[in-house]
Order: C-alpha cells, then structure tokens, then sequence
C-alpha cells in the first residue's frame, strides 16, 4: 500500500519532535501516525527527521561559469548539506534575462540532483513577463549596487522594473547595496592592500539607503519585496512590516575581526560587518524570514588575488543547516526557529506547493539528523568545486541523510543520480516547461 515507512523517527511536526512513523507513497508522505507497519520499512534508528532545506539563494554558475561549480557539483553540495530545494540566481553568463537564457539554464539544470526553482534577471530590456510565464521562481536578486555580473540597475530601471514584477503579481528580490556611496568610498580607499579596506568600503549606510529606496519604489509600484542577505542593524531596522528578508550564515558568523584570518577569501557582498552588526541579526532572527546561504563559489586562485580585483562571494550550501543545526545544539536557536526559517518560510513566500513542511501530501522531501554527530567543517570533505570553505574547522552537525520525493540522495555520500532533481514551475507558469520529459 505504502511504497516506504520510516519507523523509529522523530519528526519535526507541527512546530514541534514527536515520535511517529512516515510513510511515503509515489514520493509523497501520504500518511503520519503512532504506528503504521506494512513491509518495506526504514529504520530511521532514533533520527531526528527534519523538512528538507529551501536554500532560495545560491549561484550554480551554470551556464558559463562551470569552472566555479555546475549543477551537478553544486546540488551534490546541497544534498549533502540537507538541501532539498535550491533557487537559482541569475548572474550567470548568459544572464537568466531572456526566454532563450532561461531555456539554456534549464537545461542545464537538468544535471541537478536536487530540486530547483530559478530566478530571472532585472536589467533594462529583460524579458520579464516571458520569463514568469515560463515559471520563473521570483525576480531576482536585483542588483543595485555591482556585485558579481555586472547586472546593477539604476533608480529608474527599478522603480520601473518593480511595477511591471507588480502587475505580474511577482516578488522582487534585492540586493540593497548603493552604487554611489560604494563607488565613492572605493575611490578613496583604491590603494589599500589590507583585505579589511573591502568592508569601509561598502559601509552600512549603504544597505539602509538601498533598503530605504527599494521600500519607496516597491510601495509606490504595490511590489512585493524581498531583500537579499539582510547585513546590517540599520538595515533590520528599516524593514516594513510587508517586507521579507533572507540572512546568510557568514553574517550570522562572522565580523570583520575575520579579516585577518579569511583575507581575501573573507571578500563578499554585502561585506563582513561588525560584532554590532552580527548580534543585531541573532537577536532579530524572529523579524529575519529565512536563513539563505548566498553560495557564491569561486576558485582558489580567483580569491587569491588583491582585495579589490578578487570576485566576492563564498560558499555555503553544503554548510548552512549544519553550521545552523550546531547553533541549536550550542541553544543559539531554537528548532523551531530554524525550520521555519530554512524550510517553511521559503517555501510559503516563494509559493513552492507541496515543500517546506513534513505533513500528508507534500513531498517527502527530508533530512535526517543525529545532534551527537558534531564534526569539524573540511574543505576536503565538501562537495563545491570552490575547494575551499570560510567555515573550515567549524562545529557543524551534517546530516546523515538526506530524501527528496522519497528517494535516497545523500547517505553519508551522495547517491542521488544525476538529473534525479526536478524543475519547480513558479506561480506565474504556463504548463510550457512543467517538468519536460519526466
Ligand atoms: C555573489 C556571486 O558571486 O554571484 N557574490 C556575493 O558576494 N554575494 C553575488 C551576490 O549575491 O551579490
Ligand atoms: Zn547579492
């Protein structure tokens, strides 16, 4: 009747652990109860049983970048890292800002092992009602400031970007930096060698003023907003009551004191913050909507250059629930404020059917736990093509296994097939690209 049971669980339900059985039928979780038996079980021997992870922010670097990560790499490092869902981001080469760039990333994609929306791109002549028919996720992020890809935009585009994502009924995600003050201050900072020059040089008011703006443009269009990797205090505290918003784990983590350690691997937008910044975010973990890891990788020789010629971003995918779950461990976090976050919220904001929480009819999509099994962070044992990791030798508890749909994808070593993950269709699709070929 049931394809699989998992007995000897503790499932994360209803905002709470219990100890219950699962059973999964055509990938979906089609019954929870006390005791269900049947056949073919699976001894779950105590595990704590989780929603997969929603990581609504990564860079796969596929098409055009392959040499930094592809979908394959990429979505190995996530399901070994409990990730079940990923976002893409659209700064690759081609840029995802045209029916036919959506199309090349999609296939692309199809290496993934893990399931994935994609966003499109906000640049002037995007293509943005063909791209949310075609099933993009959400628009973004948008870059107001130059990050990686050179896709800034400026007042204008946004402001008339967001009214068009408005009429669509689309969520703009951004991100809040502002390339005036940036380029100002990078002017005067230009012949500084020390790593640390980097965070002076995009400095919290940055953030507040792009945050400040971006609010204006989107309550003048009715847009619905999301801000990217939220930085700053000042920053939280601009956030309107209607606006959602993502953390990264290297904020949640580190300050600028990491300079010194980190030098130019510590490079990412928005910059390393200070102790001030980093506590703001822990404490307002409650207003923060999501936890996303930004995984921006780059080769080592990229990043082993000076300060201001070297590509910003770091990995993360595959460290963001285990580096997150240890905080629950250390009583950082709550279980239930982690789930929420990385799991339920992503889901519900984004409009991802069916994901984001263990309950009858969604996917069985789940991540299996043992907070006895702290380990060290090891570049070695990551799965990215990066090869190298900020979080190296930190506490994080990995999962020991990780399902999506009801099959196996990581157990200790990743063992989903390539192209097992599927294309999630976003709100605005037509059945165009709906799960081509499967
Ligand atoms: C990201 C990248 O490398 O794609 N880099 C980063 O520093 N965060 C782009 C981005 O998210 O801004
Ligand atoms: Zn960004």
């Amino acid at each position: 009747m049931f394809d699989v049971v998992i007995k000897n669980a503790k499932l994360f339900l209803e905002g709470k652990v219990q100890e219950a059985e699962l059973a999964i039928t055509d990938g979906r979780i089609t019954k929870i109860a006390k005791d269900i038996g049947g056949d073919n079980i699976l001894d779950a021997h105590g595990s704590l049983v989780l929603p997969g992870v929603i990581d609504v922010h990564v860079h796969f670097r596929d098409p055009g970048m392959t040499h930094k990560e592809d979908w394959y790499s990429g979505s190995c490092a996530a399901a070994a890292g409990g990730v079940t869902t990923v976002i893409d981001h659209p700064n690759t080469v081609p840029p995802t800002t045209t029916l036919k760039s959506f199309e090349v990333k999609l296939n692309a994609a199809k290496k993934s092992i893990v399931d994935f929306g994609i966003n499109a791109g906000v640049v002037d002549g995007a293509e943005l009602e063909a791209l949310w028919k075609a099933g993009i996720t959400a628009f973004g992020e948008i870059y107001m400031a130059e990050s990686m890809g050179k896709m800034c935009v400026d007042d204008d585009a946004l402001s008339n970007a967001l009214k068009t994502i408005a009429q669509l009924d689309g969520i703009a995600c951004i991100h809040a930096e502002d390339e005036r003050i940036i380029k100002e201050r990078t002017e005067k900072l230009m012949n500084k060698t020390d790593p640390s020059a980097y965070s002076s040089s995009r400095p919290n008011e940055s953030e507040a003023n792009a945050i400040t703006k971006a609010t204006e443009s989107a309550s003048t269009a009715e847009c619905k907003l999301h801000i990217c990797h939220i930085s700053t205090k000042e920053g939280l505290r601009l956030l309107e009551k209607n606006v959602t918003c993502e953390v990264t784990p290297h904020h949640l983590f580190f300050t600028e004191k990491d300079w010194d350690r980190l030098g130019t691997l510590g490079k990412v937008n928005p910059p390393l913050r200070s102790e001030g910044d980093r506590q703001a975010l822990w404490a307002g973990l409650n207003r923060i909507d999501m936890i996303a890891s930004d995984h921006a990788p780059h080769a080592l020789e990229e990043k082993e250059q000076d300060i201001w010629s070297a590509p910003p971003g770091v990995p993360g995918v595959e460290t963001s629930l285990p580096l997150m779950l240890h905080a629950v461990k250390a009583g950082h976090i709550s279980l239930q404020c982690l789930v929420e976050r990385m799991a339920i919220n992503p889901a519900r904001v984004f409009g991802l059917n069916g994901k984001g929480d263990i309950k009858v009819g969604n996917d069985a999509d789940l991540v299996f736990v043992d907070f006895k099994n702290v380990t060290p962070i090891k570049a070695d044992d990551m799965h990215s093509k990066a090869g190298w990791t900020p979080f190296e030798g930190m506490d994080a508890i990995f999962p020991k296994m990780t399902m999506i749909r009801g099959g196996i994808v990581f157990d200790g070593e990743v063992v989903g097939e390539k192209g097992y993950g599927r294309f999630i269709p976003g709100e605005g699709a037509t059945n165009l690209y709906i799960n081509e070929g499967k």
